[in-house]
């Protein structure tokens, strides 16, 4: 992390508590090393759901659902659903299961394929779009996603910072090289593609934020 990883801790002890299924989700991931979003991040994303009254949500990288999870609770109090979409089938009937138990399953339907074979038949527009998939992917995954976010809709996608080696400069193992350069190229297409306007909050591993106009 290239904030400190205090700064983080000290904002997750802020949030309220979590239930039991979560904290359950955090331990399997931890345990499996499956990457998932902090908890910081998950309460963002629910509380932008909240925020901007998004109906139609589509999650790119659902793994076992924790991140599904905030984003369905965000969705229940803003009357959407939630669409995500993994290739990994075996995370995805874990989701599925974790999102049964949450009492969120109604809410979401999960897709298990390739972002980059599914995105190009999706024809309806999203009003929240989060991305959290292949980081070496993320420059194709922007061309397939921005004519998906409806007018005055949000695209978040998280890890741009990719742990602050985007950064010019930053000492890194080479075998990260090609996400590295990938994430540079994709941060550098998405503050100039038009009708969007974007921002960057520094925590957990970065999350951009993007309106479409
Ligand atoms: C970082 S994990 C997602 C974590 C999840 N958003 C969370 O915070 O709980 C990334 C997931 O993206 C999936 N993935 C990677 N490339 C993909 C692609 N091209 N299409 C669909 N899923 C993909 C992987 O299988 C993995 O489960």
């Amino acid at each position: 992390m290239f904030y400190p990883f205090e700064l983080e801790k000290y904002l997750e002890d802020l949030l309220p508590p979590r239930d039991e299924l979560l904290l359950e989700m955090e331990s399997v991931s931890l345990e499996e090393t499956i990457p998932v979003v902090t908890p910081t991040v998950g309460n963002f994303l629910e509380l932008m759901v909240e925020i901007s009254g998004a109906r139609d949500i589509l999650e790119i990288g659902t793994a076992i659902g924790y991140s599904t999870v905030y984003l369905a609770r965000g969705a229940k109090k803003t009357g959407g659903k939630v669409l995500t979409v993994d290739m990994n089938k075996d995370r995805a009937e874990r989701a599925s299961r974790y999102l049964e138990r949450a009492e969120l399953g109604e809410l979401v339907e999960i897709h298990s394929e390739n972002a980059l074979k599914y995105l190009p038949q999706v024809k309806k527009s999203y009003d929240f779009i989060f991305v959290d998939a292949a980081k070496g992917e993320y420059p194709e995954y922007l061309d397939l996603i921005s004519p998906l976010v409806a007018s005055g809709g949000l695209l978040v996608v998280d890890n741009v910072l990719f742990r602050g080696w985007v950064v010019p400069g930053s000492v890194y193992d080479s075998k990260y090289e090609k996400m590295v350069s990938a994430m540079r190229g994709f941060l550098d297409r998405l503050y100039h593609l038009p009708g969007f306007k974007v921002s960057i909050l520094p925590f957990g591993d970065g999350l951009a934020i993007a309106r479409k106009y």
